[in-house]
């Protein structure tokens, strides 16, 4: 059987590392030869009967969006990168689709392996089913109900015309169903998300939070935060930071959005506590643009560094008294880690994290009232991990499975 598996952007990249590795360990349980494929093809271990072919479309190019991700997760280098990088939503998805047509015609694969919501999925899954081509979605069935989002434009339409729905939890299972999606194509498989944590926790608590701030400030800090270095480290000590994430247009693209965040978080966090803010491209864009970007990097207990690795950010995540963030990632490790939570977006595709159905977070929008109010209970509770089911480090096995099984 020819696979190919499509990845795009960084949240793809964890999500691929453990079914690349489950290939890898059932062609080692079988004796096939590989049914013919590119030269070098070797993502998967290419010497069973699976032949796997990984393909980038490299909309995700700097080195600490992709390549440490490479590194850290042991993804092989793709056999193919189509090399899209940045653009409007239109040119990257039709950009992708005029490459990966010519990939899928010369090398004809048995399934197109997608995976989470980026802009690769919409591109990718469209082109497979035009050529005839059977495509898995793995993480399906999410939902946030809100159409300004590109990534539920890309997870309806992948959802929609894939043969294999793969759910991380049984809300996404309903989901398809309520949109009359037949039995057959759906199987709630668990987070791969999780199996990704879980592979590497062990790993990650090894790393020191201060050299992780030394290795990836943000040059211009690096003299303001040498003036105050002694508190800092009494406050890691205690590990009362907080960490904070942002980047989706809805709340950076804004300066009347940004700026009381911005603000919030100056005045009101800061005051009190070490805040780490990992800067996303797009939103150092932003905070040059709005002339916010020299302020904030005055700010005392403020620290600004690069995007991190996958290592990196699940051990500040693991000693973080709070998360401020609108990635849904992020949303999923808070629930296993136990980090109180709060989700700078109106609505969830991914309500299994939320409190009301159990988990670790909470959705606060960008209204400061209510960030104010939810930081405030935040703080002043204590990390209580939360595993939802079949969250359990398995769910790769259980694709691929899904996969070969499929009549
Ligand atoms: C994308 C995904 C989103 C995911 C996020 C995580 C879509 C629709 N969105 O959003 O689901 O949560 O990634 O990171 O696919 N840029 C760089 N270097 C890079 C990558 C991007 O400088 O390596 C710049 C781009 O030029 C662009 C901006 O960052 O100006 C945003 O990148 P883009 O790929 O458009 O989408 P993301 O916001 O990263």
């Amino acid at each position: 059987m020819k696979i190919i598996s499509v990845i795009g952007a960084r949240p793809n990249f964890m999500k691929i590392a453990p079914f690349i590795r489950a290939i890898s360990k059932h062609n080692l349980n079988t004796t096939f030869p590989p049914s013919g494929g590119i030269e070098g093809g070797i993502s998967g271990g290419n010497k069973g009967d699976i032949n796997h072919i990984l393909v980038h479309t490299g909309q995700h190019y700097d080195d600490r969006m992709s390549q440490s991700f490479f590194d850290q997760l042991e993804i092989p280098q793709a056999d193919i990168n189509l090399g899209i990088g940045s653009g409007s939503h239109a040119e990257q998805v039709g950009k992708t689709m005029i490459e990966f047509e010519k990939v899928l015609k010369s090398e004809k694969p048995d399934w197109v392996v997608v995976v989470g919501d980026v802009n690769a999925i919409l591109a990718c899954s469209v082109t497979a089913k035009k050529e005839n081509i059977k495509c898995c979605h793995i993480e399906a069935g999410l939902r946030s109900g809100d159409m300004s989002m590109p990534e539920e434009i890309n997870r309806l339409v992948a959802d929609r015309i894939s043969d294999l729905l793969l759910t991380p939890d049984l809300i996404s299972s309903e989901n398809l169903r309520n949109e009359g999606v037949p039995e057959h194509k759906i199987r709630f498989v668990g987070n791969i998300m999780i199996d990704t944590l879980e592979a590497n926790r062990r790993k990650a608590s090894l790393l020191n939070i201060n050299e992780i701030i030394n290795h990836n400030l943000i040059l211009t800090q690096s003299e303001s935060l040498n003036s105050h270095r002694s508190t800092l480290t009494a406050q890691l000590s205690t590990e009362g930071f907080a960490v904070m994430t942002l980047h989706r247009p809805s709340n950076v693209d804004r300066k009347e959005i940004l700026e009381p965040i911005v603000r919030f978080i100056q005045n009101e966090v800061c005051s009190e506590r070490l805040l780490i803010w990992t800067l996303h491209p797009r939103t150092m864009k932003m905070l040059e643009k709005f002339n916010l970007f020299a302020d904030v990097c005055k700010q005392e207990n403020l620290i600004l560094l690069e995007p991190l690795s996958y290592l990196e950010m699940l051990r500040l995540n693991m000693g973080a008294k709070v998360m401020l963030t609108d990635s849904g990632g992020l949303q999923e490790e808070c629930t296993i880690l136990g980090t109180p939570c709060l989700t700078l977006r109106w609505n969830t595709e991914r309500p299994v994290t939320l409190l009301k159905h159990g988990g670790v977070s909470v959705l606060v929008g960008n209204n400061i009232e209510l960030i104010r109010k939810e930081y405030l209970n935040a703080i002043n509770k204590s990390k209580e991990p939360v595993r939802p089911e079949l969250w359990d480090g398995k769910t790769a096995e259980r694709c691929l499975e899904a996969i070969l099984k499929y009549k």
